[in-house]
């Protein structure tokens, strides 16, 4: 590819662990489309992932940072400024955890310690780097910051738990931060709600392999990967979008608006040991 779609423009991008992570797309994308960036992650991940490989291909510092810190973001911004040259023309929030899950609380016996956890891991520190953005002024004219969702934040998917509450407060949070951040400094704020995606934090999520192939069944497209997803990142960062703000976009190869499809369909009435399905009412 290469269209320097992004040439001259300079990021921040959070959540890159290892070559599975959606943000580990971005940044090699973002990197062959001319951009210049910094890449955070907590402390923890920064040892134990593998971004060291990331920042020397891509040539990018790494700032070791919990986003739920703002003393911790207020350095991001300070120093990924420094590094870069100016203002912060994109931001990516690639974040998502939750100990609910992780410690298989089902979402009737949750703990409300973890659950708050997951509400400020995977969306209140969304709220944090735009705050602390806005206050240093730190991002430039047009803009744009994009958090990753999925479609649980409106619709129950068994499984997805409290991180269905996290997408919903994250795409709320979009759409009230998008709407003052855009009218005071023309900076846009969009979340995109990807299909199940094969990564750490996806395969985290009970019954993911029925729920990754489920969704492929129903989208007319196909689930869509994490290359593909790093592309629509990307148009969100570019110049060509300067007018998209507020939005939840859906990027999952239709499956939002399907009912039904023939090729689910086809799989469920497998389960029945029947020749004539029309029999069954
Ligand atoms: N994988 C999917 O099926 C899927 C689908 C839709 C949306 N998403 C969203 O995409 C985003 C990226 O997830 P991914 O699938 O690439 O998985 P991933 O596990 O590679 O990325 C999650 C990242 O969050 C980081 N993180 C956790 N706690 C943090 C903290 N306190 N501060 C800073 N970073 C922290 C982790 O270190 C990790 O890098 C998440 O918001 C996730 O919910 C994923």
């Amino acid at each position: 590819m290469g269209y320097n779609l992004l040439k001259g423009k300079r990021g921040i991008i959070f959540g890159a662990l290892n070559d599975m992570s959606i943000a580990w797309k971005v940044a090699e994308m973002a990197h062959a489309e001319g951009a210049t960036f910094t890449l955070t992650n907590t402390p923890v991940a920064c040892r134990m992932g593998t971004l060291t490989e990331l920042s020397e291909k891509c040539n990018a510092e790494v700032i070791p940072a919990d986003a739920t810190s703002v003393e911790d973001l207020e350095a991001v911004y300070a120093r990924s400024m420094e590094v870069l040259g100016g203002k912060i023309d994109f931001v990516l929030h690639s974040i998502g955890m939750s100990l609910n899950v992780r410690k298989k609380r089902v979402y009737h016996d949750l703990n409300y310690s973890y659950l708050n956890k997951t509400l400020d891991i995977s969306a209140i520190s969304f709220h944090k780097l735009l705050q602390v953005g806005f206050k240093m002024d730190a991002i430039s004219e047009w803009g744009s910051v994009v958090g990753l969702s999925y479609v649980a934040a409106q619709r129950s998917f068994y499984g997805y738990n409290d991180m269905a509450d996290a997408k919903s407060l994250l795409e709320s949070i979009a759409r009230s931060f998008g709407y003052i951040y855009g009218r005071e400094k023309k900076v846009r704020v969009n979340t995109i709600s990807q299909s199940p995606t094969m990564t750490t934090a996806g395969s985290g999520v009970k019954g993911f392999d029925g729920l990754m192939d489920f969704s492929e069944r129903m989208s007319p497209l196909g689930n869509a990967t994490a290359e593909e997803c790093a592309g629509y990142c990307l148009t969100l960062f570019s110049d060509f979008t300067r007018k998209v703000t507020m939005q939840n976009l859906f990027h999952d190869g239709g499956f939002s608006n399907v009912g039904m499809s023939l090729r689910a369909m086809t799989q469920y009435n497998k389960s029945f040991d029947v020749d004539d399905i029309s029999s069954l009412d």
